[in-house]
């Protein structure tokens, strides 16, 4: 029985698959690479010591989805495949929902006939829209700002509607958090397609000399520097809560949705800080205007996933900082 991870050659794909290799699942992986590289699967060899079987595939081909599935004995699935620049959306949201629902349509589609009923998907906290408080619980109100956010609030409703329709079927949703940070060995990590829109990543290309400053997005936020809180997660413990998950959905029946986060959060200031002193490294940054779309503060209330799952985040924010730029500093220019 082996877990098939759609999109596992991505940034979070790879260290799950990592993680679930570690804990003896056989893994699958099927991906198109347009968001990532095949180098990746080199690394995750060096890594793990195994060769995971690839398929180079589009989700939304349903023919070649189904012959993944008539060549494996497929249990579960772990759903990361997906289009995820928050600013693209807003300009392409044909193209977003085309892609995401599409391929998610189509993986269902065979899943179904090929009796497979369980998935773990890759959701946001981007579905909390704008936040009326925090921490955020997974049963507060949902709403998006963006194109993308819709396509992850979109497909948690089709996973919903199909276990309600199929006793069988056990969904989990999972609401990521902002992950940051590396696979401590500093082989798989990040690789932001161009100039990076994400705070990690855009930092760590500072550092490495490649962008001249950070701009920091609003000072002016009701947060304790005024700049925005958000709750980063080391990459490798979203990871293990995929572990938890697939662990969760062999045995629970119907759709239960997650956050992941570590339930602290920390201002874009204070990332700035825990990078300079986790790498002795000084960011030279500038206070810019707000990025539109932008919340002042968003964090996890993690409970439920300790309840449920049984898992919590371990790592702190200079394991973080330390990782994420020991991948990028031995990988400058990527794979
Ligand atoms: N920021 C900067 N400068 C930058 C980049 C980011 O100041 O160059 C700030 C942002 O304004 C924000 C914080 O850093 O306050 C975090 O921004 P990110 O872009 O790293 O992350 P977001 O919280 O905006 O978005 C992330 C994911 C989305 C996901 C969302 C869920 O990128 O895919 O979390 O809340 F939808």
């Amino acid at each position: 029985m082996a877990i098939l991870l759609t999109g596992g050659a991505g940034y979070i794909g790879s260290h799950t698959c990592i993680e679930l290799t570690k804990e003896g699942y056989d893994v699958i992986i099927v991906d198109d690479f347009s968001n990532s590289s095949p180098k990746v699967m080199e690394r995750v060899k060096e890594i793990t010591g195994k060769d995971i079987p690839l398929y180079r595939a589009d989700v939304a081909d349903k023919e070649a989805l189904s012959r993944i599935f008539a060549e494996n004995d497929i249990e579960t699935v772990i759903h990361f495949a997906g289009f995820k620049a928050v600013g693209e959306s807003c300009r392409l949201p044909v193209k977003y929902y085309r892609n995401n629902i599409d391929s998610t349509l189509t993986l269902l589609e065979v899943m179904a006939e090929y009796g497979v009923h369980n998935i773990v998907f890759s959701s946001s906290a981007t579905v909390y829209g704008v936040p009326k408080k925090v921490p955020l619980t997974e049963d507060m109100d949902t709403g998006c700002t963006n194109p993308y956010g819709w396509t992850k609030l979109m497909i948690e409703q089709i996973l919903r509607d199909t276990a309600t329709a199929d006793k069988e079927f056990s969904a989990v949703l999972l609401r990521y958090f902002n992950p940051i940070g590396a696979h401590e060995s500093g082989r798989i990590g990040e690789l932001p397609n161009g100039i990076p829109n994400n705070l990690m990543p855009y930092i760590t290309q500072v550092a490495v000399g490649k962008l001249k400053q950070l701009s920091v997005f609003g000072n002016d936020y009701p947060t304790h520097d005024g700049t925005g809180v958000r709750d980063f997660i080391h990459v490798v413990d979203l990871a293990k809560g995929h572990v938890a998950a697939v662990k969760y959905v062999a045995s629970n029946k119907g759709a239960e949705v997650f956050n992941l986060g570590t339930g602290i959060g920390n201002s874009v200031l204070v990332i700035v800080k825990a990078f300079k002193d986790a790498n002795g490294i000084e960011i030279p940054y500038v206070i810019a205007e707000r990025r539109s779309g932008d919340v002042a503060e968003c964090y996890a209330d993690p409970k439920k996933a300790f309840e449920g799952l049984g898992w919590k985040a371990e790592k702190n924010l200079t394991d973080m900082c330390k990782d994420s730029w020991r991948w990028q500093s031995s990988n400058p220019d990527g794979y």
